[in-house]
């Protein structure tokens, strides 16, 4: 990806335990535009890329979005909380906006959608809500495009906030991918996996391209989620050459010893990776 930046820790953790890092700021990449409200929006220059092709996609579903906010500064963040604080108390503000300097919003990863319905913008949270089965289409392509739904329902005592329909963030196409697969809040997500982070060795192949690699590497992980109690530590393209398409290197949580496993996939006449069979060392 062009924009993609070096830099930038695309899962980065801001919440309400986790402030944004002081020297954030200078590790991101950002786009200013402005909006069909003529607000002017600054996002990292990755999850605008992303948005804009998740945009083009919605539309095609007859589905229209803009950007209503992204990144934010401590000073947006205290007049939205001041405002809030104003109109609907303290302690339902606690629930929908961050203290300033704890919001996901001071990464510009984070980004607040709104709607235009027949024509009309809809940006008030409480009107924006009333369009359950538009933010479900848009909830259904997300995930192709690198976003999660950051708060959603039900998960408020993790997440530390209540539903956000709006609210997507941006973390890339693999992990997007196996939070919505596993059902994971970001919490969660990191909290299991930054530990065991697996190294992937795509190799060369002159049979798969590396976009089909990539997809049978999330399948693997996908399935290997739910081994209970193993986690991987690697997985390697085995060659052009060999039946099995990947070896995946794992420990268990009961014996530290790294064992192999070797998985075997094949595409479907639709076009889709399926796992024939994995042989796994005991
Ligand atoms: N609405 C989200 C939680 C924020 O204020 O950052
Ligand atoms: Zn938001």
């Amino acid at each position: 990806m062009e924009s993609y930046n070096e830099t930038t820790d695309y899962l980065i953790l801001v919440n309400k335990q986790n402030p944004i890092p002081d020297d954030w700021w200078q590790r991101i990449r950002t786009v200013h535009i402005t909006n069909s409200l003529g607000m002017d929006v600054e996002t990292e220059t990755a999850a605008y890329e992303a948005y804009l092709n998740l945009k083009e996609e919605l539309k095609k579903d007859g589905i229209a979005v803009d950007l209503d906010s992204a990144l934010r500064s401590r000073k947006t963040q205290e007049q939205i909380a001041a405002d809030f604080t104003e109109e609907y108390g303290e302690e339902y503000t606690a629930k929908i906006v961050a203290v300033p300097g704890y919001s996901e919003h001071h990464t510009g990863l984070a980004l607040d959608l709104y709607l235009n319905i027949d024509g009309e913008d809809v940006y008030f949270n409480f009107e924006m809500m009333e369009y359950a089965p538009v933010w479900e289409k848009i909830h259904q392509r997300i995930t192709d495009h690198g976003f999660i739904l950051r708060y959603p329902q039900e998960r408020e005592h993790i997440t530390g906030y209540v539903y956000e329909p709006w609210h997507i963030r941006y973390v890339g196409k693999e992990t997007a991918r196996i939070i919505h697969d596993q059902n994971l809040t970001l919490e969660e997500y990191l909290k299991g996996e930054r530990e065991y982070v697996p190294q992937i060795d795509y190799g060369r192949s002159s049979l798969y391209t590396q976009e089909e690699l990539k997809e049978m590497a999330i399948l693997i992980k996908c399935r290997f989620a739910a081994w209970r109690g193993c986690h991987l530590r690697s997985l390697a393209y085995a060659g052009d050459g060999e039946k099995t398409v990947f070896v995946m290197k794992y420990v268990t949580d009961t014996d530290r010893e790294e064992k192999e496993g070797r998985w075997f996939l094949r595409k479907t006449t639709r076009g889709d990776w399926v796992i024939d069979r994995c042989l796994a060392s005991e």
